[in-house]
């Protein structure tokens, strides 16, 4: 492990605590399933980005001149021989590069003693049930030796937006993991592809469940610990469900499929989308939508660079959207108007209903603001035209090289009136992973093509 890049983290975390002030910084809980099973622990990820440490029942405490404290599960053979290695106080400033390690059960005597003669006690808000009151208890002890001369911190901050600002910008660490992420979850996904093709072409019943457990094969045999969010294999109209999951329908010869998976990689997500024809052959109407949606992903693509705006590449998905609605019938001209009327009204809405990414790193829907933070007292109102609902239009952020995003049209036909018979049950969402450079954007997911043909061509004997 790499410690430098931790240490350099809490460093810029400490320049912003003020010199008096405290941040701490539990890991996730532990969380029962039933009866003796826990779910599989996943670590925080404020607390994996500030340490790189994976045990749970774990804090960390960094203060405003830089030094930093672990608290972490004792050595405990007896725990040890059941629950597997731990790696203890003693261990960990050498194996993590923190300053000093304790007993996490030593937290309730010690942070009282690290609070006094703070100014400001910085903790993430709202992420970890009883956290607020578990400081209160502290502070409370600190107030109990103000009359022996003891100062007690006059400021509880929120920690979560000075980290959600440095997660937003990776390091060439975080990228070069979320590049491998990525190249894992491409493979997966052309893997599905071709299980789904032979599958049919021998005669086979092909369920979303086969596809579903090619995507885990390969994610762990690529190294990667679990899927980043539950997979979504969508079979025929289940890929109009948008938080459809991996379930027993039949993938059938003549349907689309929809898969939307990533694995996550040392901490790090990938989230990649495609859909392709069950059997390796699109069908006429199937691939007319499915060059519209990907045309309106090139025209996203082209949008994201250092310098756009977050809402650029959703900006350019849409017009293409609603030309290409226009041109194959899916909306009649003669009811919703021109290109700027289907846009103005939101008429594309019934088969674009969500927003064209979202930022990407450890989180699948990674922390970050998508306001521009020098630009929020800019506001402008409007009245959603389908809803009513008054909107207020902040500029959007920004985007420099660093940040990572995903970009993700679709297209989800339900049956309804006026909606010509053969697109009906049709749903395309075709998604890329996108680090921002300077003159453009890095698509870190193409391992798997997006092509028609180079599908069409993976897919065959
Ligand atoms: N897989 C979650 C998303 O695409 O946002
Ligand atoms: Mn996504
Ligand atoms: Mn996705």
């Amino acid at each position: 492990m790499n410690t430098s890049v931790y240490a350099a983290r809490r460093a810029r975390v400490a320049a912003q605590l003020g010199p008096d002030g405290i941040a701490i910084i539990p890991t996730a809980p532990e969380r029962p399933r039933n009866r003796d099973s826990d779910f599989l622990f996943r670590h925080d990820s404020y607390f994996y980005y500030l340490s790189g440490f994976t045990e749970p029942n774990a804090w960390l405490v960094i203060t405003g001149d830089g030094h930093s404290t672990l608290f972490c599960q004792p050595k405990d053979l007896e725990r040890e021989i059941w629950d597997g290695f731990r790696l203890g106080p003693d261990a960990a400033p050498a194996a993590l590069g923190v300053d000093a390690a304790l007993a996490v059960g030593e937290l309730d005597t010690q942070l009282p003693r690290l609070l006094e003669n703070r100014d400001a006690v910085w903790y993430p808000f709202a992420i970890h049930e009883g956290l607020e009151s578990r400081v209160g208890g502290w502070l409370n002890q600190v107030r109990m030796r103000v009359r022996y001369g003891a100062l007690c911190p006059e400021q509880q901050r929120d920690l979560c937006g000075v980290l959600d600002e440095l997660r937003l910008v990776k390091d060439a660490h975080e990228l070069d993991v979320m590049r491998r992420a990525a190249q894992i979850s491409a493979r997966a996904h052309i893997r599905a592809m071709q299980l789904s093709a032979r599958m049919l072409r021998e005669g086979k019943d092909v369920r979303e469940y086969h596809l579903d457990a090619e995507l885990l094969h390969e994610f762990r045999l690529g190294g990667s610990q679990y899927p980043a969010y539950g997979s979504i294999v969508a079979a025929g109209a289940n890929a109009c469900v948008l938080h459809y999951r991996a379930d027993a329908a039949p993938v059938r010869d003549g349907e689309l499929v929809l898969i939307d998976a990533g694995c996550e990689l040392d901490g790090y997500a990938s989230d990649i989308t495609r859909t392709f024809p069950a059997n390796g052959r699109f069908s006429g109407p199937q691939r007319a939508l499915y060059d519209l949606v990907l045309a309106s992903q090139d025209a996203a693509v082209a949008a994201t660079k250092a310098g756009a705006r977050f809402n650029d590449p959703h900006d350019a998905t849409v017009k293409v959207l609603a030309q290409g609605l226009l041109d194959v019938g899916l909306l009649d001209r003669n009811k919703v108007g021109s290109v700027d009327d289907v846009i103005d009204s939101r008429a594309y809405f019934q088969f674009y209903m969500h927003r064209t990414g979202h930022w990407l790193g450890m989180d699948v829907h990674d922390c970050g603001s998508y306001v521009e933070p020098t630009q929020v007292g800019e506001v402008s109102e409007r009245r959603d035209p389908l809803s009513n609902e008054l909107i207020k239009n902040r500029p959007s952020r920004v985007l420099h090289p660093g940040m990572v995003l995903t970009i993700e049209p679709g297209l989800y036909v339900r049956p309804a009136e006026g909606v010509p018979e053969p697109f009906h049950n049709i749903g395309i969402r075709i998604e890329d992973d996108a680090i921002v450079t300077a003159t453009g954007c890095e698509l870190i997911s193409r391992g798997v093509p997006v092509k028609a043909e180079e599908i069409e061509a993976l897919m065959r004997g």
